[in-house]
């Protein structure tokens, strides 16, 4: 199955990496607005992920990672690409641009058969699509999208949820690290609190996976609440969850449903841990959400747990196996 890549930052390149452990996914073509020996170089160098054990060049307009050339360019416009004579099964967009219907219509004018935006997307009628709670939906329409690291955190577990004990009210906060949105310096943003100094603030903001989770959750639309605190932390974040469920029960029932999930329905996507782990912990784990046992507390009816992740490692690796469970 061939694969391009529009957008090389931290996700991009993260997915480059998963691709790369895959044996049934070709890379064939990346596109990013920076030159290619900048993309080279931040292919080999990570300050999370540290050196990376790919070997990376590049020669003319091709990048070489571990022997395998892959066309790069570097078009700000996706009418630009030169992809029209690549067949391109699969491209997924990662450039944090390009979120609207028509902007990722263009990549079905080149030729693209199955588009993938990596993050929530600017249209209404985009199916958003989550491993194990609905990716009967990926089949549905050529441009899909992977929803958002957090929203991937918290899904599952309000399914769980909802499914065994039923949801009277949710509310989820999580504590992420800081991303490119946000400032170093504090400096012009649109959002005020995204414009100051990521590495000395708690940034109180919002999380596009509260209006997601709305979305793909009609039944929850009322009865749900999220926010986010930006922390001074390259990478690794968690989620709070306060729960109030519908059906009495005890810490060991919802313990026993969501190991039994965990091995099952969202094998791979949510596991436990009884470790007492902190957020690096979780640093290039594939995981969606692994929640942290000791947290589970069960008062009358209000539940609270929390669940770490990587936002980008957990993420993207979610990304590469929804295109290989799609293959089949
Ligand atoms: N970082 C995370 O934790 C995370 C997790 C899940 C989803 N996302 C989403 O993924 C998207 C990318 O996030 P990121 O953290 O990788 O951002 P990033 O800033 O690290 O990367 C964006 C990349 O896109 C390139 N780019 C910008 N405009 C472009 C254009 N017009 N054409 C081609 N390339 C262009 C930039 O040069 C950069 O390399 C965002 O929509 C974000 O919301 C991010």
């Amino acid at each position: 199955m061939n694969i391009a890549i529009n957008g090389l930052g931290r996700i991009g390149r993260k997915v480059v990496k998963n691709i790369f452990d895959t044996s049934s996914l070709e890379l064939i073509a990346i596109n990013d607005i920076m030159p290619i020996d900048k993309a080279a170089y931040f292919l080999k160098y990570d300050s999370t992920y540290g050196l990376s054990n790919l070997d990376i060049s590049y020669q003319d307009h091709f990048l070489i990672i571990s022997g395998r050339k892959i066309v790069y360019t570097t078009y700000a416009n996706i009418l630009d690409l030169p992809w029209e004579k690549l067949l391109i099964d699969v491209a997924i967009n990662c450039s944090g641009t390009n979120k609207t219907k028509p902007k990722l219509n263009e990549y079905l004018a080149l030729g693209v058969k199955k588009v993938i935006l990596s993050s929530p997307p600017d249209a209404e009628d985009i199916p958003i699509v989550i491993r194990g709670y609905n990716d009967d939906l990926y089949a549905s329409s050529p441009i899909i999208s992977n929803a958002s690291c957090t929203t991937y955190c918290v899904a599952p577990i309000l399914d769980i949820f909802q499914r065994n004990f039923g949801i009277a009210y949710a509310n989820f906060t999580t504590v992420h690290c800081y991303t490119a949105d946000q400032n170093l310096q504090d400096a012009f943003h649109t959002d005020l609190r995204r414009s100051r100094a990521a590495g000395v603030n708690i940034i109180p903001t919002t999380t596009s996976a509260t209006n997601v989770i709305r979305r793909i959750f009609p039944a929850l639309k009322d009865k749900v609440s999220g926010s986010s605190f930006r922390v001074p932390v390259i990478n690794g974040s968690i989620t709070e969850f306060i729960i109030e469920i519908d059906k009495e029960s005890s810490n060991e029932t919802i313990l026993d449903r969501l190991f039994k999930e965990s091995q099952a329905k969202y094998k791979g996507i949510i596991d436990l841990t009884h470790d007492m782990i902190v957020s690096t912990d979780v640093i290039n784990s594939p995981l969606a959400a692994l929640i942290d046992q000791s947290s589970i507390e069960l008062l009358g009816n209000k539940v609270k747990l929390t669940a770490f992740y990587d936002n980008e490692a957990g993420y993207s690796h979610q990304l590469v196996q929804l295109i290989l469970d799609g293959q089949f």
